[in-house]
């Protein structure tokens, strides 16, 4: 029998009680303040769903997150996991096929700790770079964050379980997440937020999608009518299952009745809607009995054709060795090297050097929140930040000192923690070169500064005062403000680099590592410069509802500084290497209805490295939410003085905007300019392509249902 006709099996056989259960979920922690603790739960795990055992219905065990097997908030004995970078950072490769490796690898952990649903896939944009879980999203451009995060999901469902793709939508601040009435025209949610969730969802065919806990445009994301079942379920033909983030349910029969499928983290009897309430409203006749079975059918047959009950989880060994290395090349290839004025590669024959700060003698910083991943050896450096969730600070032990001693086994490489500016300083003067760590913590249910925190930038001016060969290594969630850029030598982005995070900075510094990483979100010069300079609702009473406007639209990140003619410090898509690249022959044609692009790139320099060639395009006549788009892109790996020729498309809905009146997506017949470009503010090469009128539904790209 097929998935469908196995789960129309089971809708058929199950009782009401059992279909209330398949519906409902609960914390997974085995904590005081959970009042179910059931005996099948995970340890320290999110959620917990139960089974069906008289119908061989598995338990779903449910976990976060993108980086790797989460342990819930405060709760020893913590799982050691391998930790992958953060989401930024695996953005940062512009490498959907690492990403993938990523995924499987991270989903292979899921699968022998016993988890058969991962609630990864944050696929948010980065509209505020103050949100604190920047960190876990994919960046500001809607193919880039789509295409990486449909990859990483592909790759955690290869090990036959079910991932969750999140938080469905709009939810791209923490302040006041539970209360923010995030408002936006439709047509700019479809061209931007919207666009990321049906790309990601297209490339990685996710089990599920998590509703966010904000409202949008006026009405809870979980119980939104427009969001659920007429944009997710109806356009874009989804046929997996929405669940709510933890407690996001708020109305049995409208959460019902929109299109959620099953709600989540019930941990005291006033947080369900379901259960009993469920049934009173089908028996009162305000919800149909239909409603409930299609949410069991949803997620029957979606279980069963991801694999879940076929081939049930099982507790098994890790190979932390082989997990490691994936872990360290996908660090490796999105560390991003910002700037360099002749100071990297570290020379081989350098003698002395000083690291300063960042606790680097010991660790590298991780993000805070559900999706807080221990990695092997547990907290490195503990006793900061909150004593609560979503804190402390974790750090996870990689030595990027130990690891630089290794890589230049004849220098002098000194340390200081940083915490003595006149001690920092004055290592740095007797240094060839210094490099700063410099480090600032992000983390769900919260958002940052874009200032470094402890007067780090202090820090940073005194060691470049007395070192001008000064190399900034920055550990942050997203972007943050770099006051000091010009006074120093070098910058290396590394965000939350993961569990060999160590390693991959040394190699990168060292040259061991050609970097080619590319940001995927602009730095901006002032604060001035963003369409929110304060994150809103920041000075809002706690629970007090407030809305927050995005009249940029659709104008996120480059778009919005092109738009208002705004200079960035650094731009969407920048990224050096230690090798030159040149790219040339740009072509664009139309190949049936599809705009295809081919160019040359060689690697004009010494050495071997990777090159992230960019597509933007743009209507002469203007007409979009700004000026120019991200259509496409393509990395190439190439030996010093090899050329290779690349061709990519762009999808169409980069080339249209979306038409709520006509319910679809318009490309207007005329003149682009198609664009070569390093960097969303480098372009190295244009040709302009006629493309004739042309109209998409706006499900466009889904799979039929
Ligand atoms: C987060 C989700 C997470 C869930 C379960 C919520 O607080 O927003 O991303 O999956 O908790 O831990």
């Amino acid at each position: 029998m097929s998935a469908e006709q196995r789960a129309d099996a089971l809708v058929s056989a199950l009782t009401l009680d059992e279909k209330l259960t398949l519906v409902t979920g609960y914390f997974g922690v085995q904590k005081d303040w959970n009042q179910y603790r059931f005996p099948e739960a995970r340890a320290q795990s999110a959620g917990l769903v139960r089974g069906v055992a008289r119908v061989g219905f598995p338990p779903q065990w449910q976990t976060d997150a993108g980086s790797g097997v989460a342990t819930q908030g405060e709760a020893p004995p913590e799982l050691e996991r391998t930790l992958l970078p953060s989401g930024i950072l695996t953005a940062s490769t512009w490498n959907p096929a690492l990403a993938e490796r990523a995924g499987a690898m991270i989903g292979s952990e899921a699968r022998s700790s016993g988890f058969n649903v991962m609630l990864a896939g944050g696929v948010n944009l980065l509209r505020d770079p103050g949100n604190g879980r920047n960190f876990e999203y994919g960046g500001e451009d809607p193919l880039l964050a789509g295409t990486m995060v449909g990859a990483l999901t592909r790759g955690i469902q290869s090990n036959r379980i079910v991932s969750t793709v999140k938080h469905y939508a709009l939810n791209d601040q923490e302040t006041g997440r539970n209360v923010v009435n995030v408002k936006i025209d439709e047509a700019a949610a479809r061209m931007s937020d919207l666009l990321a969730f049906q790309l990601a969802i297209e490339q990685g065919d996710p089990g599920s999608i998590m509703c966010s806990y904000n409202l949008v445009n006026g009405v809870y994301a979980c119980q939104n009518e427009w969001l659920l079942n007429q944009v997710l379920k109806g356009d874009w033909g989804f046929r997996g299952y929405v669940m709510t983030d933890w407690g996001a349910q708020h109305d049995t029969v409208q959460n019902a009745n929109a299109g959620l499928d099953q709600e989540t983290g019930v941990r005291e009897k006033s947080d369900y809607q379901w259960l009993d309430k469920l049934a009173a409203a089908i028996k009162g006749g305000k919800v149909p009995q239909a409603r409930l079975d299609d949410m069991v059918r949803r997620i029957s047959r979606t279980l069963l054709e991801k694999g879940v009950i076929d081939a049930p989880v099982e507790l098994g060994k890790i190979d932390f060795a082989e997990h490691a290395k994936v872990t360290q090349a996908a660090a490796e290839e999105g560390i991003v090297l910002l700037k360099n004025a002749n100071v990297l590669p570290l020379a081989a024959n350098v003698q002395r050097v000083a690291v300063i700060g960042g606790h680097a003698d010991v660790a590298v910083l991780t993000g805070g929140g559900s999706a807080q991943v221990y990695a092997p050896g547990g907290n490195a450096v503990r006793g900061l930040g909150p004593q609560h969730w979503p804190g402390p600070h974790v750090y996870a032990r990689s030595s990027p000192l130990a690891a630089l001693r290794g890589e230049l086994p004849k220098a002098d490489i000194s340390w200081s923690d940083g915490s003595d500016l006149a001690l920092a300083a004055k290592a740095a003067a007797a240094a060839e070169v210094a490099i700063v760590f410099v480090t600032q913590w992000t983390a769900e249910a919260q958002d940052f500064s874009l200032t470094l925190p402890d007067a780090q930038d202090k820090l940073v001016e005194a060691v470049a005062r007395a070192n001008p060969r000064t190399v900034v290594v920055l550990e942050t969630g997203g972007p943050v403000l770099l006051p000091w850029l010009e006074r120093v030598a070098g910058a290396v982005q590394a965000w939350y680099p993961g569990s060999q995070g160590g390693p991959a900075i040394a190699r990168v510094l060292s040259g061991a590592v050609n970097p080619s990483g590319h940001l995927p979100a602009s730095f901006p010069r002032a604060l001035e410069q963003l369409p929110r300079p304060q994150i809103a609702g920041l000075s809002v009473p706690k629970d007090q509802p407030f809305e927050v406007r995005y009249d940029e639209g659709a104008a996120v990140g480059y778009r919005w500084y092109d738009k208002q003619k705004l200079e960035p410090l650094l731009p969407f898509g920048h990224g050096l290497s230690y090798t030159s690249f040149a790219q040339t022959s740009l072509q664009a044609r139309l190949v049936g209805d599809e705009l295809e692009v081919s160019f040359r790139i060689a690697n004009t320099g010494a050495r071997a490295g990777k090159h992230v060639a960019q597509i933007y395009v743009s209507p002469v006549a203007g007409g979009w939410e700004a000026p120019k788009r991200l259509g496409a892109f393509s990395k190439v790996e190439l030996a010093a003085g090899a050329a290779t020729d690349a061709t990519v498309r762009v999808d169409p809905r980069l080339l249209a905007t979306y038409d709520v009146a006509r319910h679809g997506w318009h490309i207007a017949a005329g003149d682009y300019t198609v664009s070569l470009a390093t960097s969303a503010r480098d372009a190295t090469q244009s040709v302009k392509i006629q493309l004739p009128e042309r109209w998409l539904r706006a499900g466009a790209g889904a799979k039929q249902p």
